[in-house]
């Protein structure tokens, strides 16, 4: 089953999200806490100028319909098969989409929220490192989702630490939760149909991300005197 069908029965009625900050900010997106349940966060599309638009700015199709690309809606479908295809076992390393929910900031999706054991958001791979946090630590964690992402044939985009959290459990351990980046860019869908492809692309998402996250260097902060 899915779901979202058990949750948030009064979605007539909009969320306000506009006093609290939000907890993350994308190029797209900004993540908020879901006001009412604290296991879960709200996303919505961003409107600013600051945004990041990943259309080409000469494009055939008129920017009216551009901007309502809804990044959103895409990746609720997308998770949403998940959950079909593998059940609850996904919520070992992906969020379980709830379904948008009307907010005073335009619709949301609403996603597990990722927290520590100490009740705190989890942070991306990239907060962590340019913190100071080795990135070493996390290669066992690393490995475990890379495992699970092979096994379970999931295609995802380039997987960048931006949209890697990394959630401290109780035994001291970390796990890896894919935030954002879901599912298959490609146009025809020769991955998802045929099983020894889907594998092969998973396989070379998984050996370029941590080449490339070895280059995050810690952020140095200068004390000038
Ligand atoms: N479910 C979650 N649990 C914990 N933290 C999250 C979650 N979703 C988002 N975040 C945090 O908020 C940040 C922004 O969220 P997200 O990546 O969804 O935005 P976006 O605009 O789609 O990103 P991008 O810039 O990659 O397009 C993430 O980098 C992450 O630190
Ligand atoms: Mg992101």
């Amino acid at each position: 089953m899915a779901p979202q069908a058990t949750l948030h029965a009064n979605l007539s009625e909009p969320i306000i999200l506009p006093d609290r900050k939000p907890f993350g900010i994308g190029g797209r997106r900004l993540c908020f806490t879901h006001p009412d349940d604290k296991t879960k966060c709200v996303k919505v599309l961003r409107t600013d100028q600051q945004r990041t638009v990943r259309l080409k700015k000469k494009h055939f199709i008129p920017s009216h319909w551009r901007r309502k690309y809804d990044n959103n809606a895409h990746e609720m479908k997308i998770l949403e098969d998940l959950f079909r295809r593998l059940g609850p076992e996904m919520k070992q390393h992906f969020p379980v989409s709830y379904g948008m929910q009307s907010t005073d900031l335009g619709p949301g999706l609403v996603l597990d929220l990722i927290r520590d054991q100490d009740g705190g958001i989890s942070r991306s791979i990239r907060e962590m490192v340019t913190n100071g946090y080795p990135l070493e630590e996390l290669k066992s964690a690393f490995d475990e989702f890379s495992i699970f992402l092979f096994e379970n044939v999931v295609l995802t985009r380039n997987l960048h630490d931006h949209n890697l959290v990394v959630q401290h459990r109780e035994d001291g351990t970390w796990r890896l939760y894919l935030i954002d980046g879901f599912g298959d860019s490609a146009w025809l869908p020769l991955a998802r149909w045929f099983r020894p492809i889907g594998r092969s692309k998973v396989r070379s998402r998984i050996a370029v991300a941590w080449p490339k996250m070895e280059n995050l260097q810690p952020l140095v902060v200068s004390h000038q005197t």
